[in-house]
């Protein structure tokens, strides 16, 4: 058993206190590699924000959960020796399944697991929520549930459409699991992808697709049922078009990507929704650098010459969330 504050990270308690009081939003990025957890670091360290590193299921298996812990915490370390002081770094399980996955990474030092029951029956769903925050608050590891489905694919756990939270449920839930933070479903989804065409009108002026709205009426209502409790968000990329043109000439074929434009992302940082979940948008900029450095030098075999230009590119793209969207910087 290791503790996740022998390692010097934080669970996300305070952190989320802060967050909803001060009307901004922490940064959940997913991680798979290292250039990923350098460009993390290296943004939320100069902008001296919190920050909650997140490992999936598919991480889990790309990367191998162990070696993604002893990342998280060398990032700590790392954090250190870029000057920040005293970094507040969240390890966080995205996505955990069952149990027994929520038990294993309390038990090798995650600081906070999320166990996705959203697609059980109710009552399934408190039934296994309330076991996860029982083990977990023993060692005060802060749990994160999820109430309503995303349309999409979540993990394993998939959906055709929506289905919004229902606000009537979630003091109940929250009341009989004692998470300490609850998912909810308003509109976003996973990946690139998130509306087709039909759902989206057309901007005359860029020709560029604009999605429907959040149902920021469903969240209004969720913050009435819970004052002040913290809110999360899923599936949060916003799909910068310059990335996806980017992808798309040179050789890529990702054609009607699109994502949450930021103005909705910025109006529910002001809100109870204090964490908010990005992982496509760094792929996108992972891949549009890499296939522009293949493009433009196709003798280059260096993998530092193409991770490299990746990896600044993504830190470019978290510096951007962190102070034009979420306004975490200078918080830590
Ligand atoms: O919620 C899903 C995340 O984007 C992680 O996806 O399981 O492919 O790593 P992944
Ligand atoms: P995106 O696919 O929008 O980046 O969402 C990521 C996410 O919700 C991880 O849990
Ligand atoms: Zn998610």
């Amino acid at each position: 058993m290791i503790n996740y504050k022998d390692l010097g990270l934080v669970n996300t308690r305070e952190m989320f206190k802060k967050a909803v009081d001060g009307g901004y939003a922490i940064p959940a990025f997913n991680f798979n590699n290292m250039e990923q957890l350098q460009a993390i670091i290296m943004a939320a360290a100069e902008t001296k924000s919190p920050v909650i590193l997140q490992v999936s299921k598919g991480a889990r298996q790309y990367a191998n959960q162990t070696l993604l812990r002893y990342m998280a915490e060398g990032a700590v370390e790392y954090a250190k020796e870029l000057g920040w002081e005293n970094p507040q770094v969240v390890l966080h399980l995205d996505h955990g399944d069952s149990f027994e996955t929520c038990k294993s990474c309390i038990d090798m030092g995650f600081s906070s697991v999320m166990i996705d029951g959203s697609h059980l029956p109710y009552e399934e769903n408190v039934a296994l929520t309330k076991k996860v925050v029982e083990y977990a608050h023993q060692f005060d590891v802060t749990v994160e549930g999820e109430l309503g489905v995303l349309a999409g694919v979540e993990d394993e756990v998939s959906a055709a459409e929506s289905h919004y939270t229902k606000p009537e449920e979630v003091v109940d839930f929250v009341t009989k699991t004692g998470c300490d933070s609850l998912a909810i479903s308003i509109g976003t989804s996973h990946g690139a992808f998130k509306f087709t065409p039909e759902q989206c009108t057309l901007d005359p002026e860029t020709g560029r697709l604009l999605p429907p709205p959040l149902a920021f009426d469903v969240l209004a209502a969720i913050e009435e049922q819970l004052p002040g409790f913290p809110i999360v968000l899923h599936g949060s990329s916003s799909v910068p078009q310059d990335e996806v043109d980017t992808i798309n000439k040179y050789g890529g074929a990702l054609k009607a990507a699109v994502g949450i434009p930021e103005e909705q992302l910025r109006k529910a940082s002001k809100s109870a929704v204090c964490k908010i979940n990005i992982d496509s948008d760094s792929r996108l900029a992972m891949t549009a650098a890499v296939r522009e450095v293949f493009a433009q030098k196709p003798a280059e075999f260096d993998p530092r010459k193409y991770l490299g230009p990746a990896r600044d590119n993504m830190k470019k793209l978290y510096i951007h969330k962190i102070k034009e969207v979420l306004g975490s910087d200078n918080k830590a």
